[in-house]
């Protein structure tokens, strides 16, 4: 226990702030200017997401719930309620949660929808010529799903830092 704990913690703490990190500049700084880039736009938000981004994304939340749930088990003294239900214990518990529903959110929407964008993209630039009415169609649909889920996503990290930092 007296090693694992804050060898936990810095794995816990150094990849929630990539992750979280990540999140927030891409929501709040990156993504807005690639949209006001024009022309530019998509061949820059394809360079990054060709780089060490999506890898560095399949791993980061992992190790950050994973530890999370570890350290969550120790903090609350074995799931304790009485600490669980203290004012600390309640912040971590819905900053907990709120990073777990981020996690749920990456793996189950981010995650396929990106993938299938990029296949999707693969198909527009592979047929050459202007792509079919009915493929913008389905590139407009995912885009949208992309653009809430990553939102959403953005929101629950943010109550989950808030959460952490009450209750840390
Ligand atoms: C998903 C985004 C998450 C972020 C950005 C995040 C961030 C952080 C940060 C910065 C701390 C240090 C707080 C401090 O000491 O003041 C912390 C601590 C902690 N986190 Fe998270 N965390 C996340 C998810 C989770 C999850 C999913 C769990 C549990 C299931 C969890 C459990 C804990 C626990 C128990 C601590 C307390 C460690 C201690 O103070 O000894 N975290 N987290």
């Amino acid at each position: 226990m007296s090693i694992v704990y804050p060898l936990l913690s810095v794995i816990h703490v150094f990849s929630a702030v990539v992750w979280a990190g990540w999140a927030l500049s891409f929501f709040y700084f990156v993504n807005p200017a690639i949209q006001q880039a024009g022309q530019a736009g998509p061949a820059v938000m394809q360079r990054l997401m060709g780089g060490p981004v999506l890898k560095v994304l399949a791993i980061v939340p992992l190790l950050v719930v994973l530890s999370g749930l570890i350290l969550y088990w120790f903090y609350t003294g074995q799931l304790n309620t009485a600490i669980i239900l203290s004012w600390s214990g309640l912040a971590m518990t819905i900053g907990a949660l709120a990073g777990i529903a981020a996690f749920a959110e990456g793996l189950l929407i981010t995650g396929p929808t990106a993938h299938k964008m990029q296949t999707l993209g693969a198909e527009m630039a592979q047929a050459g010529g202007p792509p079919s009415k009915d493929k913008l169609a389905q590139m407009g649909q995912l885009q949208a799903r992309m653009e809430s889920a990553v939102a959403r996503g953005t929101y629950f990290l943010i109550v989950a830092v808030i959460g952490m930092a009450l209750g840390g």
